[in-house]
């Protein structure tokens, strides 16, 4: 059952920092990082993970000053090659975006992250999700979903081949015949396409894990079919278990029309818990931080998911039908999920933003609760293995590593040691032959 981290430096709760027992420069002490990924490292954790949108806010700063998440943060790349020295087993992930990004810069920089890890790179392929990164790189606003889709498997496409550049044996070092590497090993990539055009091989050799692991959490048809072609992990985001092993089956029903084996890809469902000694206590936990979040906050953060402002709108009143766009642009399952709360639940815009929970699950139990929660999502097909995201960190996360590990381990459905020394060797996949080599 693999397990991955998802880091946000206090944890993942809106209100995280207001409660946490991290220190109050979290967000930008490595020392701080380091110890996170040990402690997820000694709960034998597979993936310690960073996600990331390559901006700061620019508007509604008196609000972000009550939550600022994105105000104040490692570049993830940096930060993981800093955390590969010192750890050892964990697999370091990043999201990086399609968007934004040109493919050789991204395909040098995770190349040199699997090999500064021995292995354990792993790439978040993401179109992103919002105007202010857009802002950034020269445009007003983010590129239609559609063709933000289409530049990702081109820059995709491109990426895997420089990641080929290089046959595993191509450098040799012989000193006696003068030769550094065999010539008739380097591949050049000729690209011409409607986004970019690339003439060049990469400038470092093939990595650890032939490349790394190629992790994809878009849940729109263009992101299945996407993830389908190219993911090995995939995050879905359903908040029930039905929902979840639709999607479950869905995605995996596409993976033979490409040629893969369903088994070649790991889907993790997120999943929040809060550990408790009785449900009662968890919930309690849970709830005191939910009190905490600031109506401005929580106003702000579903209006960013609906693509609507709801600044103006009562707390204790429904939020109009009227106010929901005709479609979405940035998060599809998301702004979905909202819609469907507004529609169906007639919630109050208090009780809509204490309850959203961006497509997780905030479980509140006891140890053997939360296993079994586990054991039936994989038991009935919803998921491989899960993506925690935890409300308060360290906190939760010591939690979690102290009294539901151990209860995973006693009923043998966790690792009491990793298997392999790449994150590839221990998620169980193959490695992926050269194309070149697999051709000739
Ligand atoms: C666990 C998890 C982590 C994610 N991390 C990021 C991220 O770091 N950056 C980002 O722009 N989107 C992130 N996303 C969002 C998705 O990758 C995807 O881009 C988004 O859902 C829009 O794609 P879609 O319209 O195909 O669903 C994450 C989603 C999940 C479930």
């Amino acid at each position: 059952m693999p397990l991955g981290l998802l880091v946000h430096p206090t944890g993942s709760h809106p209100a995280s920092w207001l409660k946490s027992g991290a220190p109050r420069d979290a967000s930008t002490n490595i020392d701080y990082y380091r110890s996170l990924a040990s402690l997820a490292e000694a709960g034998k954790f597979d993936l310690f993970f960073i996600a990331d949108t390559p901006a700061a806010r620019t508007e509604k700063l008196n609000v972000h000053t009550r939550y600022p998440s994105f105000m104040n943060c490692f570049e993830p790349i940096t930060l993981l090659s800093a955390l590969a020295g010192s750890t050892r087993h964990i697999g370091l992930g990043a999201t990086a975006s399609t968007s934004f990004y040109e493919p050789y810069n991204l395909a040098r920089q995770f190349a040199s992250l699997d090999h500064l890890s021995h292995g354990r790179a792993g790439w978040n392929v993401v179109t992103s999700a919002n105007d202010y990164a857009a802002r950034n790189f020269g445009l007003d606003k983010l590129p239609p979903h559609d063709q933000r889709y289409a530049r990702a498997r081109e820059f995709f496409e491109v990426v895997a081949s420089l990641w080929d550049t290089w046959e595993d044996d191509a450098f040799v070092a012989d000193k006696a015949s003068c030769t550094s590497f065999v010539p008739e090993k380097f591949h050049v990539t000729d690209h011409s396409g409607k986004f970019f055009q690339v003439y060049g091989g990469l400038n470092i050799k093939r990595t650890p894990q032939g490349r790394p692991v190629i992790i994809q959490a878009g849940s729109s048809e263009d992101g299945k079919s996407f993830a389908a072609e190219t993911a090995e992990v995939v995050f879905s985001s359903d908040p029930t278990l039905l929902a979840a092993k639709s999607f479950y089956a869905d995605l995996k029903g596409r993976m033979p029309k490409f040629g893969r084996d369903p088994d070649s890809m790991k889907i993790l469902a997120g999943l929040s818990v809060v550990v408790g000694d009785s449900e009662a206590e968890a919930q309690d936990k849970y709830q005191e931080l939910q009190n905490l979040i600031h109506p401005d906050v929580g106003r702000m953060r579903l209006g960013a998911d609906l693509e609507a402002d709801l600044s103006g709108l009562p707390l204790d009143e429904p939020v109009p039908e009227h106010m929901i766009p005709a479609k979405s642009n940035f998060h599809q399952a998301y702004f979905n999920q909202i819609v469907a709360m507004i529609r169906e639940q007639k919630l109050t815009l208090r009780q809509l933003y204490s309850s959203y929970e961006r497509g997780k699950v905030t479980l509140c139990g006891t140890s053997a609760q939360i296993v079994d929660h586990m054991q039936e999502w994989i038991d009935g097909k919803a998921a491989d293995g899960f993506m925690l995201s935890f409300h308060l960190l360290p906190d939760d996360l010591s939690a979690f590593v102290e009294r539901v590990i151990p209860e995973m381990q006693r009923r043998g459905v966790f690792r009491k040691e990793y298997e392999g020394g790449t994150l590839r060797e221990n998620l169980g996949f193959e490695w992926p032959a050269n194309r070149h080599v697999a051709t000739s």
